[in-house]
């Protein structure tokens, strides 16, 4: 029985703590940018063990498509932000954890993305746990290949099927039109026949009421 209870602890103090974490999750960061748009670089390291006291900085590098080598580009710690390289002056925020230096939230915002833009990104943790005897440094790396689009190839394919909806709707009104006008001239015609024929069969109706009745079915054959 009290075996149970330990257990049921256990569980509720975990749970408990991993409430008050704010429960990290490692998203994967977008991959796709807008030219002329704002972009959010993400990057999430999440604590193995959120029960423990740790503080990280974490540093921005960035290879340029067609280029070898990763030049750091952002670096935050205790005293800041700083923006490294001048390709991204004036053009990142910090989007990340904020009003503390346990950092598990590491993302950037780029505001007016060029095509220089796509590329590699990676940022790096560097965490030191602080437990109660020693401390432990940690180091993650994540990376995030970007794409920088056109606003017009992103609706291509929307215009197409705008275009294709026109071209139906379009296409239908126009058959249904030919099929009025080619029903209306039926319709019509046989109007005239059902007319002339009905004046036929009134002519012969009063043709046979003065005639006699096997003139009539002559004239009706
Ligand atoms: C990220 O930063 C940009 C620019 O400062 C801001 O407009 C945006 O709301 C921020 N997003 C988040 C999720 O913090
Ligand atoms: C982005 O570009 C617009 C128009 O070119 C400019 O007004 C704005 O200041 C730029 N924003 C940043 C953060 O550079
Ligand atoms: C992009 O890079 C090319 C070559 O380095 C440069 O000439 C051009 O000015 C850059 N464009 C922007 C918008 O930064």
């Amino acid at each position: 029985m009290s075996a149970v209870w330990l257990m049921l602890l256990y569980l509720l103090t975990s749970l408990l703590v991993s409430l008050s974490d704010g429960a990290c999750a490692e998203v994967d960061s977008d991959t796709e940018a807008v030219a002329g748009k704002g972009f959010k670089l993400g990057c999430i390291s999440c604590k193995a063990r959120p029960e423990v006291e740790a503080s990280a900085k974490v540093s921005w590098y960035f290879q340029a498509k067609g280029e070898n080598d990763y030049a750091p580009i952002y670096e935050y710690d205790e005293e800041g932000p700083h923006i490294i390289d001048e390709r991204f002056e004036e053009r990142l925020d910090w989007n990340g954890s904020k009003r503390s230096m346990d950092i598990q939230d590491a993302s950037i915002y780029l505001f007016n993305v060029t095509y220089n833009d796509s590329g590699t990104y990676s940022c790096k943790f560097t965490r030191l746990l602080t437990y109660t005897f020693y401390e432990y440094e940690t180091s993650v790396t994540k990376v995030v290949h970007l794409t920088v689009v056109d606003k017009a190839t992103r609706g291509t394919a929307s215009i197409v099927s705008e275009v294709m909806m026109y071209v139906s709707i379009i296409g239908l009104q126009a058959w249904l039109y030919i099929e009025m006008v080619y029903c209306f001239r039926k319709i019509s015609a046989a109007g005239e026949e059902a007319l002339r024929e009905s004046a036929n069969a009134e002519y012969l109706a009063i043709a046979s009421e003065s005639k006699d009745n096997c003139a009539g079915v002559q004239v009706a054959e």
